[in-house]
């Protein structure tokens, strides 16, 4: 008698319930990286860089010669990865530090290309849910609140005007001793947003239940304690 009531009340949250996300989405150039990792910083939470991800498969395709149009070969590689990431930021695959090559706009177009194909994208999923471990995870990407992680505590989608974010790309570049054409970077920029917005499966736009937060003419220090501001008002 009254097995359905004991059971509902002594119900034990599941582990995942318990470690709260906090997702960023949004376009390239607005902000996420920095803000992430500034937010993780300050919550002690742990950083997922979903984008490295993607990054990561078309290096891979690029090492193997593996064609980016090839899914099966690619989504063998995607569950393959053998990947690790640094404290620095820096970033290796199977044993080689690729952090430079990484960031350059050849492997983001690349990722981006990858990304389209849903073998590969599916392969990525348990590898970026394992991320979420105690105290919580602050993870960055396109699709982390509509998809990877829809039970997130805080979803926000971040925006800036496309001439902010690729000056903000440019300036990222440049200091990493990257010459790159401003122009030719809005272009680039451009066209990612189009191809990651347009596509099919998980396209890049807000979480149903997601915050705007437009980084335009506002500092670092400004969307980072924005960000802390709403998730301490949970
Ligand atoms: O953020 P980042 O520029 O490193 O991402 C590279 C590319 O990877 C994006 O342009 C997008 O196509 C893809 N991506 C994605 N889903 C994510 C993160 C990145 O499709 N969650």
């Amino acid at each position: 008698m009254f097995e359905w009531l004991r059971k509902k009340r002594f119900t034990v949250p599941s582990r995942r319930a318990s470690v709260p996300v906090i997702t960023l989405d949004g376009p390239g150039g607005a902000g996420k990286g920095t803000i992430a990792r500034r937010v993780a910083d300050a919550l002690g939470f742990h950083l997922l860089d979903s984008g490295a991800l993607y990054r990561l498969v078309a290096l891979a395709a690029e090492d193997a010669c593996v064609s980016l149009t090839n899914g099966e070969k690619l989504a063998e590689l995607a569950l393959r990865l053998d990947a690790r990431f640094g404290k620095d930021s820096r970033v290796w695959l199977s044993g080689q530090d690729v952090t430079d090559r990484l960031r350059t706009e050849q492997t983001g177009a690349g990722a981006s290309t990858v990304a389209q194909i849903g073998t590969v994208r599916r392969a990525l999923l348990s590898r970026q849910r394992a991320f979420r471990k105690s105290p919580g995870l602050v993870a960055d990407g396109r699709d982390m609140g509509s998809h990877v992680f829809t039970d997130a505590a805080l979803k926000i989608y971040l925006t800036a005007s496309a001439e902010e974010r690729a000056k903000r790309r440019h300036k990222q570049l440049k200091d990493k001793g990257l010459d790159v054409s401003l122009a030719a970077l809005s272009q680039d920029i451009e066209h990612r947003d189009r191809r990651d917005s347009e596509r099919s499966l998980a396209p890049l736009r807000p979480a149903m239940d997601a915050r705007l937060l437009d980084t335009t003419g506002r500092t670092i220090e400004e969307v980072t304690q924005q960000v802390l501001d709403w998730f301490a008002e949970l």
